[in-house]
């Protein structure tokens, strides 16, 4: 039977090449934490045990990471190197398991990886990578299938600086044997640390096999040292990312100006234009047309809606044959029926629009309920709030609402009414009738401009 796996991943170091005082595995590639990409992967291995050794900013860790269960926490006082680091953490380990080490600091490892390492028969295995720029990298040194050591960048010798074979940073172990290697580390090279990667020499020295499992794709197992390498990372996984949409047929006017930063499920005839951000879960539906410059988060669209420039969509549902936009804005809880059309200055929250109805131009549309067929006029605003408490405002099916009107809720306009514009409704209105709130127009004869002073009066 198959030993337990325990899970540790080494997540102390503030990254001090980022120079952010921000815990280095709190930085986001595509939106995300880097420690999550990690904790996600290694939790579909169902192991008994993840280890996350933290220092730097651990508080700050481990609220993030506040609403996962069963991450056991190991505190790192001192950051004296990843060995050092592994130490920390033997005290949690039992010795009849296997053990899977990760670096924080290497968010895109695949399952399928790991599980192959694990599943390498030797008491230590070490996921390696063929490297065209290894600089910085510890190398792979070889005596055939044997690797008999790790050698880090700072302690290479010209030659070895030529050795494109790289340790990833992650390893596979019988536990028993690794905290034996453990205990034999020094820090006696050019870091001055207990490198993790001198256990390799160790099992070397008691007799046992080290196998190494070559993965093909670097990006996988890119190391995140400096922002720099965090921003090719991100661009190659959003290029990752673009392509299989685009693959299952979606028109890009640029995936190189797209960015997924969650998940994009789509039907088919779906375009996005350029400079187009997607967050959280979106879901768009066939023949959807997303325009330049837009963000859409956590939201739905429907069947040939079309979301036109610069528009901002949040955890928005828009109906089918929908248009939003140009300049729209659609907040958290914006439902919007079918053929509803949101155009531009219009913002949307906590409101439901019937079918067919219109908001043109400048409005704010907030905790409404709105019929179909409905016409708001340019400039009206639903007031409500008033200061401490929101309001209502419902509005019937065929309502025509004036330019500029202001809905002061709570308040019930009724089908098919009219409300003339510029007025201010305090007062419920009935079905059909026009409601109609302003000052009398008057006009002033004889009324004089004031003129402006000549020069002999200055
Ligand atoms: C490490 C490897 C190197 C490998 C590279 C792959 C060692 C000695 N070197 O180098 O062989 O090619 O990763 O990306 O292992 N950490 C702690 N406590 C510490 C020091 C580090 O928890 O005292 C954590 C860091 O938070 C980080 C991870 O260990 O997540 C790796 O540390 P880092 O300093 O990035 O190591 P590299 O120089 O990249
Ligand atoms: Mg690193």
């Amino acid at each position: 039977m198959a030993h337990d796996l325990e899970v540790s991943i080494l997540a102390a170091g503030i990254g001090s090449r980022m120079r952010s005082n921000k815990p280095k595995v709190l930085q986001t590639l595509a939106g995300k934490p880097l420690l999550a990409y990690l904790l996600d992967v290694v939790a579909d291995l169902k192991p008994s045990t993840v280890n996350v050794v933290i220092g730097q900013g651990a508080d700050d860790v481990r609220a993030a990471f506040a609403d996962i269960d069963g991450i056991n926490w190991v505190y790192q006082a001192e950051r004296l190197g990843t060995g050092h680091a592994m130490q920390q953490v033997v005290p949690h380990l039992n010795p009849n398991s296997r053990s899977l080490i990760l670096l924080g600091d290497c968010p895109l490892i695949r399952l399928s990886t790991l599980e192959r390492l694990i599943e390498v028969d030797a008491p230590l295995s070490v996921l390696t990578v063929e490297m065209d720029e290894p600089f910085n990298y510890g190398r792979i040194i070889r005596q055939g299938d044997q690797i008999s050591r790790i050698v880090e960048e700072k302690d290479t010798t010209e030659d070895q600086k030529l050795i494109e074979e790289i340790n990833t940073g992650v390893m596979a172990a019988d536990t028993a044997k690794l905290i034996e290697w453990l205990s034999d580390l020094d820090n006696d090279n050019a870091q001055g640390e207990y490198l993790l990667t001198d256990i390799v020499e160790h099992a070397n020295q008691s007799g046992c096999q080290v196998k190494g499992w070559r993965v093909d794709d670097a990006i996988e197992v890119t190391g995140i040292n400096n922002f720099a390498q965090l921003a090719d990372l991100e661009r190659a996984l959003q290029q990752r990312r673009t392509q299989e949409l685009m693959l299952s047929g979606v028109q890009m006017m640029d995936p190189a100006r797209v960015d997924i930063r969650g998940h994009v499920q789509t039907g088919s005839g779906v375009r996005i234009d350029v400079n187009v951000i997607f967050e959280g879960e979106v879901t768009l539906g066939d023949d959807v047309d997303i325009g330049p410059n837009c963000i859409v988060r956590d939201s739905t669209i429907e069947s040939g809606a079309i979301i036109r420039a610069n528009s901002i969509v949040e955890e928005a549902s828009v109906g089918a044959g929908a248009i939003v936009g140009p300049y729209a804005r659609l907040r958290p809880g914006a439902d919007l029926s079918e053929d509803v059309h949101i155009g531009n200055f219009v913002e949307v929250k906590k409101s439901k629009i019937g079918k067919g109805s219109k908001a043109n131009h400048l409005a704010y549309l907030g905790d409404a309920t709105i019929g179909e067929g409905v016409n708001i006029g340019a400039g009206t605003i639903t007031c409500n709030y008033d200061g401490a408490n929101k309001y209502q405002t419902s509005i019937g099916d065929a309502a025509f609402i004036g330019t500029n009107a202001s809905l002061v809720a709570p308040v019930t306009i009724g089908a098919g009414a009219t409300v003339g514009a510029g007025s201010t409704i305090t007062k419920d209105v009935d079905a059909e009738v026009l409601a109609v709130s302003r000052g009398k127009q008057v006009s002033i004869r004889n009324w004089q401009r004031p003129q402006k002073p000549t020069q002999q009066e200055k």
